[in-house]
């Protein structure tokens, strides 16, 4: 299995190489990579200072890159060949600005001008792009992506960054060029995954501790519904804005600073829906904090308890699930009973996207055909499958 994966990133790396050098007409100076990652448990839980539990999976985005001739005068092109979308666009930097273009390029846009923040200045540089992080599918491509252009920009420029900057830096460019308001969790993960470790990370003091997951028994389960709803940007705003209103009521900064006996105390205070969302929030926080000591106990059964505990309260407090991943919760608990399935939750922002499992390895052949089948009977859409195991975070591959 592990010979296999390998086998696949040293073909991605191998194919960025051959489309940077077809398409630019000369051999890659750099090469870079990021993984995307899948949050075990801790769902809509990082913008509120709480707790989540991921790790880097074993998908990535790779970046095949040269500078072009010419001074760095405070002007510069950068083309972007990307052979996922066959998309070629160019970035242009203007007195050590750059626009926003409105388009996929922004993710890497907003990674430049971080760096131009810090007054670097950059040549013109030709980049080609390929990965295998499902594009838009909850295993966060756009954070693999921010985070293999900052690994990129790094060795390009001579500007080194600690972890932790090139994670907030990596959020800024999120917020600020795509416009999406999201916690540090994908950013995180990306920048600091640990083969064979979960991480619990404290979005409040934003450190974080890494959890074996070591198990040969038990392997992680990612089922992708292949469906997103396109309401996804827009509600995850929405429930950001209601989890602040939560917090100005209950008069604390964030979530994280309140219990549930508090909560339920101010419960005549607040709107019902503000009220539901508080409720996640404050819940999941303890449910992750509990799956961590659970993990390390090897007490599985607690936490396939928590996991679905977790998919209840996104499904009926937070409403963030969706018909498709309810099903496939759904179909992986009937079968689980005679299969031994530990637990399975929707993970990521939700409104379509992927599942999380943990499952027998022995048994993984079996619900994957399993699940196919009946989702294709339900829904009607042939879903993607694949286990993973916990996975290092970026690096350059050639330097
Ligand atoms: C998206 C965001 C994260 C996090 C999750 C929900 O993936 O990018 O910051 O908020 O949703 O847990």
């Amino acid at each position: 299995m592990q010979a296999n994966i390998k086998k696949e990133f040293n073909n991605l790396v191998t194919r960025v190489e051959a489309s940077f050098e077809s398409q630019f007409k000369r051999q890659a100076r750099w090469v870079a990579t990021a993984p995307g990652r899948v949050n075990l448990i801790g769902e809509h839980t990082d913008y509120n200072g709480g707790f989540v539990f991921p790790m880097a999976i074993e998908r990535n985005i790779v970046l095949a890159a040269d500078e072009r001739k010419g001074a760095a005068d405070g002007n510069a092109e950068i083309t972007i060949y990307s052979e996922n979308l066959g998309d070629t666009q160019t970035l242009i930097i203007v007195n050590n600005k750059i626009a926003k273009t409105g388009q996929w390029t922004d993710y890497i846009a907003g990674i430049f001008a971080g760096f131009l923040n810090f007054g670097v200045q950059f040549k013109s540089l030709d980049i080609a792009l390929d990965g295998d992080v499902p594009i838009g599918g909850g295993l966060s491509s756009s954070a693999a992506l921010e985070v293999s252009v900052a690994t990129l920009l790094e060795a390009v420029t001579g500007k080194t960054l600690s972890p932790i900057e090139k994670v907030l830096l990596c959020q800024k460019a999120e917020h600020d060029y795509p416009g999406v308001p999201c916690g540090i969790m994908d950013q995180f993960a990306s920048v600091n995954g640990k083969k064979d470790h979960l991480l619990l990370l404290d979005c409040d003091s934003q450190q974080a501790e890494a959890v074996p997951f070591m198990s040969d028994e038990y392997s992680i389960l990612i089922i992708d519904s292949n469906v997103k709803h396109s309401l996804a940007n827009g509600e995850y705003s929405k429930r950001k804005a209601e989890c602040e209103a939560a917090a100005k009521i209950l008069n604390v900064d964030t979530l994280r600073q309140v219990t549930m006996d508090q909560l339920e105390k101010s419960a005549s205070k607040m709107d019902p829906i503000i009220f539901r969302r508080a409720r996640h929030v404050i819940g999941e926080i303890e449910r992750t904090e509990q799956a961590a000591v659970a993990m390390r106990a090897s007490d599985w059964a607690t936490v396939g308890e928590l996991m679905l505990a977790s998919h209840t309260s996104l499904r009926d407090d937070f409403e963030v699930s969706c018909k498709e991943l309810d099903v496939l919760v759904e179909l992986m608990m009937e079968l689980g009973e005679s299969k031994g399935v530990v637990g399975t939750r929707m993970t990521g922002g939700g409104f379509g996207g992927c599942t999380v499992s943990v499952v027998p390895t022995s048994e993984v052949d079996d619900l994957i055909a399993g699940v196919s089948q009946r989702y294709i009977e339900k829904i009607g859409i042939e879903p993607e499958i694949f286990t993973t195991r916990p996975a290092e975070g970026t690096r350059m591959i050639k330097l």
